[in-house]
């Protein structure tokens, strides 16, 4: 069984907010948030549908594939237009898409959670997966509260995973949750994100740590082998101290986070497409995607890009 990545899309708003800007209204600094965070701007704007629409159209226009080629939708959002419906039949609505189209959330994991249930479904007979990853979390940030108004920000990501009976992309996954620490990042209902910032940071460092460990052992690799690590920008500090102790040197990370802040479930694809834009992609090299989020869960897995 082989599932390969054969396009890919991004979609953000154009409305660029500055550190400047937060601290014209929040007690805060562009100082703090860039020591802190390494996040110096990110965009803000669109809803999970209208922004995973333009992600999904340009992932399917960079694999040449059209709607009707796409047999599933699996949209991952923390931050879904409504309670119900989900918001994936409506994006693919307006896609044109004549298939299954369901919603998952696992906040900033979401993305590779998406993507292993993608390559469950390839497994078990479906022929092209669109994956998207999209984000509104600035509908639900509390604007007067410095503490999360910093980090996050809005955008979506997508690819299309097609199956192939040769050739395989994604080598290994290693995903998890723990509710016992659901209390730690929460946004309940007709409120606001709340975190407990120290707490979620340190266990990102070590679910990071350990899953990576897991998906490289069961790729049969080790880290010295990856060219690239493509994790979920949620603060330069929690990825300097995972490729740290993984024994990565950060010019193999990708850091979108200073442009786009934490966007959750789209961070991983925005990254990717900045590295493939960078040059940064080569056919047969090996990369590390991994998130982590809210709930808590956490997913890496490793790649061999076969094109
Ligand atoms: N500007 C200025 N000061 C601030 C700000 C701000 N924006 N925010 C907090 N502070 C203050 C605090 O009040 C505190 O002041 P005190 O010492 O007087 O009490 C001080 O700065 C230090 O606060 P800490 O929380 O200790 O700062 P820390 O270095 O831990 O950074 C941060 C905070 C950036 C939130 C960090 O803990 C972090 O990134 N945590 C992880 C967040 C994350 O990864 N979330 C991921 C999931 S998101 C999702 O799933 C949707």
């Amino acid at each position: 069984m082989g599932a390969r990545f054969i396009g890919w899309g991004i979609a953000v708003p154009d409305r660029v907010v500055t550190n400047d800007e937060l601290s014209l209204t929040l007690d805060t600094s562009d100082e703090w948030i860039v020591e802190r965070t390494g996040i110096h701007e990110r965009r803000i704007g669109g809803t999970a549908m209208s922004l995973g629409v333009i992600a999904g159209r340009n992932a399917l226009e960079d694999a040449g594939v059209e709607a009707k080629d796409i047999d599933f939708l699996v949209f991952a959002t923390t931050t879904p237009d409504r309670i119900t419906p989900a918001t994936a039949p409506m994006v693919a609505n307006e896609l044109g898409l004549k298939c299954a189209a369901m919603d998952v959330n696992a906040a900033c994991s979401g993305f590779m959670y998406a993507v292993r249930t993608a390559y469950g479904l390839l497994e078990t007979g479906n022929k092209r997966v669109l994956v998207i990853g999209s984000e509104n979390l600035s509908r639900w940030v509390d604007w007067s509260d410095r503490n999360m108004a910093v980090l996050l920000a809005d955008g979506a990501g997508a690819t299309v995973l097609e199956y192939d009976p040769t050739e395989n992309d994604l080598l290994s996954f290693s995903l998890g949750a723990d509710g016992a620490d659901a209390d730690l990042l929460t946004c309940e209902h007709g409120g606001y994100f709340q975190m407990d910032g120290a707490a979620v940071f340190r266990r990102a460092v070590r679910v990071v740590v350990d899953s990576a460990e897991k998906a490289l052992a069961m790729a049969g690799i080790t880290a010295d082998d990856l060219s690239l690590v493509i994790p979920h920008q949620a603060n330069i500090r929690i990825i300097q101290a995972a490729c740290q102790r993984l024994n990565i040197e950060m010019d193999r990370a990708v850091v979108v986070l200073d442009h786009y802040g934490n966007t959750s479930s789209a961070s991983i694809p925005l990254a990717f497409d900045d590295a493939r834009k960078n040059d940064r992609v080569h056919k047969g090299d090996y990369a590390l995607l991994t998130g982590f989020g809210a709930g808590m869960t956490w997913a890496s897995a490793v790649v061999r890009w076969s094109q």
